[in-house]
């Protein structure tokens, strides 16, 4: 598709709740953004999609194009996409289904849309399936910078318990074939805690230790601790560079042992720092 033409059917869906007309007229369309796998910069396409198992399953077709498209090189490199659905905007997971499962979306897809099932006739590569998972959150209102924190943290622990059980599997053998699912989750996870980190060391600490300046001894040791975390979390994150998981009994241990250092160091920060930041509302009032 031209630019023009898909910056056109972004617009509609933007300024009419996700409702387009002209050759989409009552088909299921969403909008995915993604971030440049090479420039960092966000992509935004509309893209059919269908509903399998409850699951959001998009294809990732590009017409019987020889190579994959754009947006489905960068879920690969970041994970975590933003979706425009209806009215509704959720940031989500993205995970190329393997193998067996990947046939039963597939199926699932072509049924209701039967044009997917011409292109993969037509082309040689396998057209990917990706499902968008939306990462359960506990619905609880952020009142203040604490809650943020804790929110980013209740993140952090439920996606760090999740590869490590994945990882489990993965090296029990329970899950061969199945190293996306892994990668993109532990992908996923090692982006938030970047963010995360970056966010205090820029941000947070530095305004902390201004107002507070007693805890200047805290805020040095939780300083030090992002450090030690992010050298283990670039590790995994280079393990992670191939599509394919080569050494998941590494992976392993790595994930365990960030685990050890993160769980003490969310203890540490928000033993220390919670009782602060309770007092300054989020978001930010102007
Ligand atoms: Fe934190
Ligand atoms: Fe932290």
């Amino acid at each position: 598709m031209p630019m023009s033409f898909n910056q056109s059917v972004i617009d509609e869906f933007r300024a009419n709740g996700g409702k387009v007309g002209g050759p989409f007229e009552g088909g299921d369309l969403l909008l995915l953004t993604t971030t440049g796998a090479r420039s960092g910069r966000a992509h935004t396409v509309p893209l059919g999609y269908v509903r399998e198992e409850g699951e959001l399953v998009v294809v990732a077709s590009a017409g019987v194009a020889p190579d994959h498209p754009q947006w489905y090189r960068n879920l690969l490199a970041h994970p975590v996409v933003r979706v425009e659905l209806g009215a509704e905007a959720f940031d989500a997971i993205a995970v190329p289904a393997e193998g067996a499962r990947r046939e039963q979306l597939f199926a699932a897809v072509a049924r209701v849309a039967p044009g997917y099932g011409d292109y993969q006739a037509r082309t040689e590569r396998e057209l990917p399936v990706v499902v968008l998972e939306r990462p359960e959150m506990p619905v609880r209102e952020v009142r203040s910078l604490a809650d943020k924190l804790l929110e980013v943290h209740t993140w952090l622990r439920a996606q760090l318990r999740y590869v490590r059980e994945e990882a489990q599997r993965h090296v029990a053998g329970q899950r061969a074939g199945l190293g996306l699912q892994l990668r993109q989750h532990c992908l996923a996870f090692c982006e938030g805690l970047t963010h995360h980190h970056r966010g205090e060391d820029a941000a947070i600490f530095p305004a902390l230790a201004h107002s507070h300046p007693e805890l200047a001894d805290a805020l040095d040791a939780l300083s030090e601790q992002h450090r030690t975390i992010g050298r283990i979390k670039d590790e995994l994150v280079a393990l992670l560079a191939g599509i394919e998981v080569e050494e998941p009994e590494r992976l392993r241990a790595e994930v365990d042992r960030l685990a050890v250092e993160l769980e003490a160091h969310l203890a540490y920060e928000e033993a220390e720092l919670l009782p602060m930041l309770a007092g300054i509302p989020f978001p930010p009032m102007r």
